[in-house]
């Protein structure tokens, strides 16, 4: 069999069945372009080793730069013989540079160290690939709280009128978690950018190989230290699945508050044609389908991460053919996101707000009424009792169906004798948001300071 890379001790190959298990071709051939550059890097170490001549080292960077591009193109695919991306490409640099030279590469070098390094240089594109995406709808967010800098909202807790806010500062509450999640990518990365080619099956490599030589080449900061946990660990792997994960979980709460936006019942903003759907029976129909695929496509990044974390589970060191299943479902959580990422854009940047809508909502549910208290802490009531007399204000408001400004200033005085008329000055939404102008709060110029602060950040990431 001209694609296994084992067999001398055999007297038979494997069963169809054993062979069709062991297969790994359809996922990890995703790795064959990194396969390719590690191996010329690991061709030019064996050249430096003194085991492999100059004029081999020659044909075989050839051989190898020819597989590569026929990899690129597709014209050199995994066979059926072949059971992984490693032993599909031996066998094609075996065709293109014949036994002799093609038979030399993979002395020092065992699949657990090449797929563990292959791997973390997949992930670590991958990552700064989806840190890009992720930047994009930070944009996004920005270009619509840039749009929108003085448009009200009520403010909700427990889905229940709260306080009224800034359309632009709840929409940047959803701009922070995705700053952290490029972050996370950014520690991510460095905390990945070790290698751990030549650490051969578990033990290191005694052919005079020069690990840091090849991790320099391939973009490492430096070869591992133990060659067992290089070749054996995949927290770098779980690491990523989380931090996938979270970005579709910090997603899936602002795609839920679209979902919910754009329903009659709410209607704060309505989709663009462009992203949404119809319904096959139900002419009327706009159906908020990138929200509620965001919101299910969480669930699976969730469930890659934990199932990752329970194939790595127990494991003794060091490889063990379990560690085969680490792959898929970060292919996985990756390639979800790289579909997510671009209609989340879309979707956010073409979003239309009803300001009026929202003003209209802002103070209904007597949101207005934590106001009350703190005037009163202001004419140096305690809390506590402002609290209570706020709160009179509410049922007094709701029993004669009338907004908290309506109530006349015999109500105010009978309720408390600090409370006058001139506490209606607090009793607008505007005056509400202005007055919360703290750091971190939603009034206009607090609001405006932080937008410039995440563009920049979006902008330095
Ligand atoms: N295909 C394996 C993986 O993805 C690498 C091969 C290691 N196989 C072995 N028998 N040591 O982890």
């Amino acid at each position: 069999n001209q694609g296994a890379l084992w067999g001398g001790r055999f007297a038979s190959g494997p069963a169809a069945a054993m062979a069709a298990l062991s297969k790994s071709t359809h996922f990890d051939w995703a790795l064959a372009p990194y396969d390719v550059q590690a191996s010329k890097a690991h061709a030019r170490v064996l050249s430096k080793a003194g085991l492999l001549a100059d004029a081999d080292l020659a044909i075989m960077i050839e051989g190898l730069d020819g597989l590569a591009a026929d990899v690129a193109s597709g014209a050199f695919q995994p066979a059926e013989s072949d059971e992984d991306v490693h032993g599909a490409l031996e066998r094609g640099l075996i065709e293109r540079v014949g036994p002799e030279v093609g038979g030399r590469l993979r002395a020092g070098r065992s699949r657990n160290d090449q797929v563990a390094t292959l791997f973390r240089m997949w992930l670590r594109e991958a990552a700064r690939r989806i840190a890009v995406g992720l930047l994009d709808v930070v944009d996004a967010i920005v270009g619509q709280a840039a749009a929108h800098p003085d448009a009200v909202m009520p403010g909700k807790t427990h889905l229940q009128a709260a306080q009224p806010v800034l359309l632009a500062h709840h929409l940047l509450a959803h701009a922070h978690p995705l700053l952290r999640d490029v972050e996370r990518l950014r520690d991510f990365d460095a905390r990945a950018a070790v290698s751990p080619y030549g650490s051969g099956a578990l033990a290191g490599s005694s052919l005079g190989l020069d690990p840091d030589a090849i991790a320099v080449d391939l973009g490492f900061d430096s070869a591992a230290d133990n060659s067992i946990d290089a070749t054996s660990s995949r927290d770098f792997a779980a690491e990523a699945a989380f931090i996938l994960a979270m970005i579709g979980v910090d997603l899936s709460r602002m795609a839920e508050e679209i979902i919910i936006w754009t329903t009659p019942e709410f209607g704060y903003a309505t989709l663009a044609d462009e992203w949404s759907t119809g319904s096959s029976i139900m002419p009327q129909k706009k159906n908020p389908d990138v929200s509620e695929l965001t919101r299910g496509k969480s669930g699976r990044l969730i469930g890659n991460l934990t199932g990752l974390l329970a194939t790595l589970k127990a494991q003794p060191l060091a490889y063990n053919r379990d560690l085969q299943e680490d792959k898929e479902p970060v292919f996985d959580s990756v390639l979800q996101l790289e579909l997510l990422l671009p209609a989340i854009v879309g979707l956010v940047s073409t979003l239309e707000f009803h300001e009026d809508r929202m003003a209209e909502l802002a103070p209904a549910g007597f949101t207005l009424a934590t106001d009350i208290a703190e005037w009163l802490v202001r004419q140096g009531v305690p809390f506590r009792v402002a609290h209570e007399a706020a709160g009179a204000c509410v049922r007094a408001a709701e029993a004669r169906g009338v907004g908290l400004d309506e109530l006349t200033d015999a109500e105010f005085a009978a309720i408390d004798p600090a409370l006058t008329g001139e506490v209606r000055a607090v009793l607008t939404v505007a005056g509400s948001i202005a007055s919360r102008n703290a750091r971190g709060g939603t009034a206009g110029e607090r609001v405006v300071e932080q937008r410039d602060r995440v563009a920049a950040a979006s902008a330095a990431l």
